[in-house]
């Protein structure tokens, strides 16, 4: 960052889950480009440190499972070992599957539910108790998705465990707000990640481009200017929001080519 440039976020303390590839690791390189110190947390703890030591010497890179409730105490208490707060929290880690309703197991369920739900409450949780004991309050970023506000195909366990999250995050809105605590979330549509790689089979992707209106995926660096703006004094009295950043698929309706009237 140049002297003359000032970032959105600078100074900031910002943890990003999920950060070693795909969008957690797009919006840690916008976070750390627009001056905030950077926490990259991660299952894959060596993609955590080498995506960490892409961004400097001031990232830190870390394992951890967001489901274990013992290994999201770790990682809280190695960033305030580290730097004594947390102010932003982009809380990205999520797993997904696309699997029929009458073929999700018990086991699919509680493994994506475990993750992307239970996982996001108790990180979130671990870091809101932090930024209220210092009294600074935060930016908390939720990552939903549009699975979670329509149905579709094979989004059983994930489209709950989103459309939970989003609720999770209106109920933090309110609780939080005293606390200085703004509370939003993205909703990505499809997003070229490894996730999508995973989910999204030829069907799949052809049905996305009948019903984008803008007719391509999104990149993680689009969801990373939304989460930047989300966690910057511009955004201050945005709360309790979900911003979908989805090329216009969750409004769409009727569309098709205009053809001659018949
Ligand atoms: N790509 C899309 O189209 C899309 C759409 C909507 C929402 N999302 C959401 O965006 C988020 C990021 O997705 P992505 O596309 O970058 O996926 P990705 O698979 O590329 O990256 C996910 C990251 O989360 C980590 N992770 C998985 N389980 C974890 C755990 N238990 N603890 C800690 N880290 C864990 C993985 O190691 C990986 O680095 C997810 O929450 C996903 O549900 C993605």
């Amino acid at each position: 960052m140049s002297e003359d440039r000032m970032g959105r976020l600078d100074g900031k303390i910002a943890l990003v889950t999920g950060g070693a590839r795909g969008i957690g690791q797009a919006v840690a390189r916008a976070y750390a480009r627009e001056g905030a110190k950077v926490v990259i947390a991660d299952l894959n703890g060596e993609g955590a440190r080498v995506a960490a030591a892409e961004l400097g010497a001031e990232a830190m890179g870390l394992a951890v499972d967001v489901a274990q409730s013992g290994s999201v105490a770790a990682m809280i208490a190695a960033i305030i070992e580290a730097h004594g707060r947390i102010d932003i929290l982009m809380n990205n880690a999520g797993i997904g599957a696309n699997t029929p309703f009458l073929e999700t197991t018990l086991e699919d369920w509680n493994r994506i539910v475990g993750v992307n739900l239970t996982g996001a409450f108790l990180v979130a949780q671990g870091v809101a108790r932090e930024m209220v004991r210092t009294g600074e309050g935060g930016k908390i970023v939720n990552i939903a998705s549009l699975s979670g506000q329509r149905g579709a195909n094979g989004r059983a366990a994930y489209g709950a465990s989103k459309a939970g999250l989003e609720l999770l995050t209106k109920v933090m809105a309110v609780e939080l707000a005293e606390h200085g605590i703004n509370v939003n979330n993205i909703a990505p549509g499809a997003i070229e990640t490894d996730i999508a790689r995973i989910m999204h089979d030829r069907a799949t992707r052809a049905a996305y481009g009948r019903l984008i209106p803008m007719v391509r995926y999104g990149t993680p660096e689009e969801i990373a200017d939304a989460a930047v703006f989300l966690c910057s004094d511009e955004a201050r009295y945005i709360h309790g929001h979900t911003l979908n950043v989805d090329g216009g698929f969750r409004e769409a309706g009727l569309m098709f080519t205009r053809d001659a009237p018949a």
